[in-house]
């Protein structure tokens, strides 16, 4: 049942670039130039006149909402928050009923979710579901919504749960951008090509798991780690921070690169590997800084760099490379190497990889 792997997370982080693919498949038509998912077009008046969007999820659903935040503003230009659930529905929220509130679960049974939903249905709001569990309860009590198709997630920790939610949030940012103008036609032809090929280069990721092995073989017994990253990429930290954490027990903080001066940066010395999430695209000039400051205090550096990289490798303890793709996309490939990551340094340290202590895959208690 495991297809061959030695756990479960291993097999759904191999699947992700089939998954990823049944998830645009049949709703994305990059030489037609369409994007189409039936939650969205019966609903397309609600989201061009919503006010803002607000996203509620939880954990690595909330790092996914995180990601659509960055992503909806540049693309189609609507003002997005993106709140905790369990923190919306007990600060007595200002809910109108333009607002579109889309909530992000993959089991779609998480019980502070869907107490934020039937708040935000009592305020009037509209309420868009992304949810991966078909007929789950999050997916029957939203308005409508549009399914991630990444098959059963067995393992406790997200994996392809979370690149098939982006796949989802970026299809439907795409779509609202072509109905509002938000975008040029060839910026939004351009990213339609972009998502088709992203299996592909998730595939060449997925090769980074010699690499991967390697390094957690040499971090494995670390008491602490950070990770950095910046803009599309802040939210690829706290979810690879939140990886190590769930499944190996290391105590691991992700950050947006350029708070480091204004507290973290105390931390580094020659104990704290910091993993550097740095990719060509975005802002690389600024990441490269960023790990010139780490390096100058003796911190030992993993950086995710794009193939060709010569800047951040002359930094970095390690390099690990992945192919390139748009900045926007750019969460896709970059999460890769990062489960690989902490996912080799759990099952070294004898760690029950598939269900880690203390954890359950569905919440469904506050
Ligand atoms: C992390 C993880 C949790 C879930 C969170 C939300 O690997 O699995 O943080 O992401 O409990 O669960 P869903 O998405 O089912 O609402």
């Amino acid at each position: 049942e495991k297809g061959g792997y030695d756990h479960f997370m291993l097999k759904e982080i191999y699947e992700q670039p089939s998954v990823i693919k049944d998830t645009y498949r049949g709703r994305l038509n990059s030489a037609q130039g369409i994007i189409k998912m039936s939650g969205i077009e019966d609903n397309l008046e609600k989201f061009l006149n919503a006010n803002r969007i607000i996203i509620i999820a939880c954990g690595t659903s909330w790092h996914a909402g995180l990601v659509a935040e960055y992503i909806f503003e540049e693309f189609a230009r609507i003002n997005v928050e993106v709140e905790y659930a369990s923190e919306f529905r007990y600060r007595n929220p200002i809910i109108n009923s333009n607002d579109v509130v889309i909530a992000i679960s993959q089991s779609g049974e998480t019980a502070d979710t869907m107490a934020a939903i039937k708040l935000a249905k009592e305020a009037g709001a509209f309420v868009f579901g992304v949810c991966n569990v078909v007929g789950s309860s999050i997916s029957r009590e939203s308005h409508a919504g549009a399914y991630t198709h990444a098959g059963p997630e067995i393992g406790v920790a997200s994996t392809k749960a979370f690149t098939t939610q982006i796949t989802v949030l970026t299809m439907i940012a795409l779509r609202l951008a072509k109905a509002k103008g938000t975008l040029s036609h060839s910026d939004f032809h351009r990213y339609l090509l972009e998502l088709e090929l992203i299996p592909e280069k998730v595939k060449e990721a997925l090769e980074t798991n010699d690499i991967a092995e390697e390094i957690a073989a040499t971090f494995k017994d670390v008491a602490n780690c950070l990770y950095l990253g910046r803009g599309y990429n802040f939210p690829v930290a706290l979810e690879g921070a939140l990886k190590l954490k769930e499944i190996s027990y290391i105590h691991a903080e992700g950050y947006p690169a350029a708070e480091m001066k204004h507290g973290p940066i105390a931390l580094i010395d020659e104990h704290m590997p910091v993993i550097v999430v740095a990719p060509i695209q975005g802002h690389y000039d600024k990441i490269v800084s960023n790990i010139q400051e780490i390096k100058s205090r003796s911190g030992r550096i993993i950086a995710i760099v794009t193939k060709g990289d010569t800047e951040v490798r002359k930094l970095a303890d390690y390099v690990i490379e992945i192919p390139e793709t748009s900045d926007a996309l750019s969460p896709l490939i970059t999460t890769i190497p990062l489960q690989l990551l902490s996912y080799h340094i759990a099952v070294l340290r004898g760690c029950n990889v598939d269900q880690p202590r203390n954890l359950a895959k569905s919440v469904t208690v506050e």
